[in-house]
């Protein structure tokens, strides 16, 4: 497995938990020698548990050299980062990199598998660089197998997944990939490279595609008084839809989605075809991260001075992950509108820091309502579903909430006494205030 980050240090350990022999290997010595030290330098549930254990067992072993991991191995994962370039296009450099290192270490037959996420016709690339390098597809094969695995549900989304797509170009390929995949029962879509690569984007785009719709409903929904989470339930029941992704908010961050969308987008031009449809599925999920703060500011009627309590910095919930965060951006434009701002998050407040270190950080929620005029929910956490909403009122200064993934309910808000703002619900105003009566007539 060369590259051990969010996707390969997963897939390495699920290939030893199914039995097999794995190296990892990372040209960053601090992950590996934290690796080889008992450390896991990702947040994903249950990894650490299973990293010790196949250690533990001699199944999986962690290097700096791909030499080493090369001349060991009989298949061989491409799972390197492909970050995105300035123009949105996705960042190959690595895996050409590790392309000419499998290259000139190849000691005999090897089965080259991208695994991480790549634009369509990157196979045929990796084999015209193998090709310059002396090598054929007698001794070193490509193959694509795309993962799909969701941060904070990846070793799940391993072992019991919906289906395994792979890529091949021969059936020796084919029956490697199907004995290394044995003990999954699912459907293995078996096909070639550029349908595999294609799956991906293809799935990841759909996904965004699918959220941002909801979110453009929920627009709909707060000019016509309608609720979108009961439209989305509506929709959902229809098994041609189903009810996943379905969830209108901040929209959608993370190292993938962002990325996959952005990629796909221009790979598609480069072939000739304007992908206009990813372009405003884009704009959309921008669009929400600014909308949380307009909600915010409407609600206060100046954010300027004052105070905001940000819960949930994390772009999802079971994850550190900042890339492509919502809270990121939003925080930023509240400080950019003169806020205060407060922020909370069970795991991911450390890695903020190094970005915005003069804002305050707190361990609990109620800490930071406490004196807050507005609170805005960021990222859905468990922990803050349980908030004592009556303790939350008495410590803030004003009960100001704009709630970015429709955790709250938006009666009990209102009887709890808060000016409560939320993506695609009516908006809810104090109940005890006393309505204004509007001056009519000439003045006594
Ligand atoms: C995604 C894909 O799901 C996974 O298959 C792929 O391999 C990697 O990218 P991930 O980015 O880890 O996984 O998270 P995911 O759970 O898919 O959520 C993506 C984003 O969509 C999050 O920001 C989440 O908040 C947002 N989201 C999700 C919504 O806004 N609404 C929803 O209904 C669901």
């Amino acid at each position: 497995m060369i590259g051990t980050g969010y996707v390969g240090l997963v897939t390495g350990t699920c290939f030893a938990e199914l039995g097999h022999r794995v190296i990892c290997v990372d040209m960053d010595k601090s992950k590996i020698d934290s690796l080889n030290a008992g450390g896991i330098p990702i947040y994903e549930p249950g990894l650490k548990e299973l990293v010790r254990k196949n250690r533990k067992l001699k199944r999986i072993r962690f290097s700096t050299s791909i030499k080493e991991g090369v001349e060991a191995s009989e298949i061989i994962f491409i799972a390197v980062n492909t970050p995105p370039l300035p123009d949105g296009g996705a960042d190959l450099s690595f895996v050409e990199a590790c392309t000419r290192e499998v290259a000139q270490y190849a000691n005999g037959y090897k089965l080259l598998v991208e695994k991480s996420t790549v634009p369509v016709q990157t196979g045929e690339r990796v084999k015209q660089t193998l090709a310059m390098l002396g090598h054929s597809a007698n001794n070193i094969e490509v193959a694509s197998n795309p993962e799909f695995l969701r941060e904070g549900s990846a070793i799940q989304d391993f072992l019991k997944p919906d289906r395994i797509v792979v890529g091949v170009q021969s059936k020796k390929a084919e029956k490697h990939l199907r004995e290394l995949y044995a003990k999954i029962k699912c459907p293995m879509v078996v096909t070639d490279i550029n349908s595999a690569e294609l799956i991906k984007h293809a799935s990841n785009s759909f996904l965004a595609l699918k959220i941002s719709y909801i979110n453009a409903i929920s627009h709909i929904c707060e000019k016509v008084g309608a609720d979108v989470s009961r439209v989305a339930e509506g929709m959902g029941l229809d098994s041609r839809i189903g009810k996943s992704f379905l969830s209108a908010g901040i929209g959608y961050g993370g190292s993938c989605f962002p990325k996959d969308v952005s990629a796909f987008i221009k790979i598609a031009e480069a072939n000739g075809y304007d992908f206009s449809l990813l372009k405003k599925t884009e704009e959309i999920n921008v669009d929400q991260r600014l909308l949380v703060v307009k909600k915010m500011e409407q609600a206060l009627w100046t954010l300027k001075g004052k105070v905001i309590a940000v819960l949930g910095l994390a772009f999802k919930p079971n994850t550190d992950d900042l890339r492509n965060a919502p809270a990121i951006d939003i925080i930023r434009e509240l400080l950019a509108r003169g806020a205060v701002v407060k922020a909370c998050d069970p795991v991911a407040a450390e890695k903020t820091k190094a970005l915005f270190p003069k804002i305050e950080y707190c361990d609990t929620a109620l800490e930071a309502a406490q004196g807050a005029h507005g609170l805005l929910l960021v990222t859905e956490w468990a922990d803050f579903r349980k908030l004592n909403l009556a303790k939350l009122k008495s410590a803030m200064a004003t009960p100001v909430v704009v709630d970015g993934r429709n955790m709250f309910d938006p009666l009990q808000m209102a009887q709890k006494g808060f000016v409560y703002h939320s993506i695609g619900r009516p908006a809810v105003a104090r109940l005890d205030a006393k309505p204004v009566k509007p001056l009519v007539g000439k003045p006594s």
